[in-house]
């Protein structure tokens, strides 16, 4: 079977692998380069548990090929936290708010969370729901997301 090569950086790392073309981006993270904080749910573009930052833009990794990031630049859960002993500030406001509960879901919320609150630093509750309309929870209802939102958008605006 046909092999391509796959280089791109992911958290800010270097990477290059052999790869079958019909390999999945998120199988690729998960079974390539060990990063299994990315979560695969329903494997086919619903559930949004494989959200990750593709030339900081959040896109399913399922729905993605391997050899489609080529050359690309990815951000996982991994690269959120600036070191292993600390939590990236969204991350703290989940853990503070109760915002997960068995943790699938969370990777992808996160990742689809972070550019959002980039480009809407102080967003309202429908704001914060339509952004994650995307990412099925099937543990917290919800609102206590949409709290631990607003409490990381409110110490951001602190300066927090
Ligand atoms: S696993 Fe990719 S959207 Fe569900
Ligand atoms: S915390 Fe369990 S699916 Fe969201």
């Amino acid at each position: 079977m046909s092999r391509h090569r796959v280089s791109l950086k992911v958290n800010g790392r270097d990477y290059e692998r052999q790869v079958e073309a019909r390999l999945l981006l998120s199988d690729f993270l998960r079974h390539e380069l060990d990063l299994t904080g990315t979560h695969v749910g329903c494997e086919h573009g619903v559930c949004g548990a494989c959200t990750v930052l593709l030339d900081g833009e959040p896109v399913r990794s399922c729905l993605l090929l391997a050899v489609q990031a080529d050359g690309r630049e990815l951000q996982t859960v991994e690269g959120l936290a600036a070191g292993p002993d600390e939590l990236h500030p969204l991350q703290e406001a989940f853990r503070e708010a109760h915002g997960l509960q068995c943790g699938f879901c969370t990777a992808g919320i996160l990742m689809t969370l972070v550019p959002f609150l980039e480009e809407h630093p102080d967003p309202g509750e429908e704001e914060i729901r339509h952004a994650l309309s995307g990412n099925l929870c099937r543990c917290t209802g919800y609102q206590h997301i949409v709290d631990a939102v607003r409490l990381a958008a409110e110490r951001r605006q602190a300066g927090g």
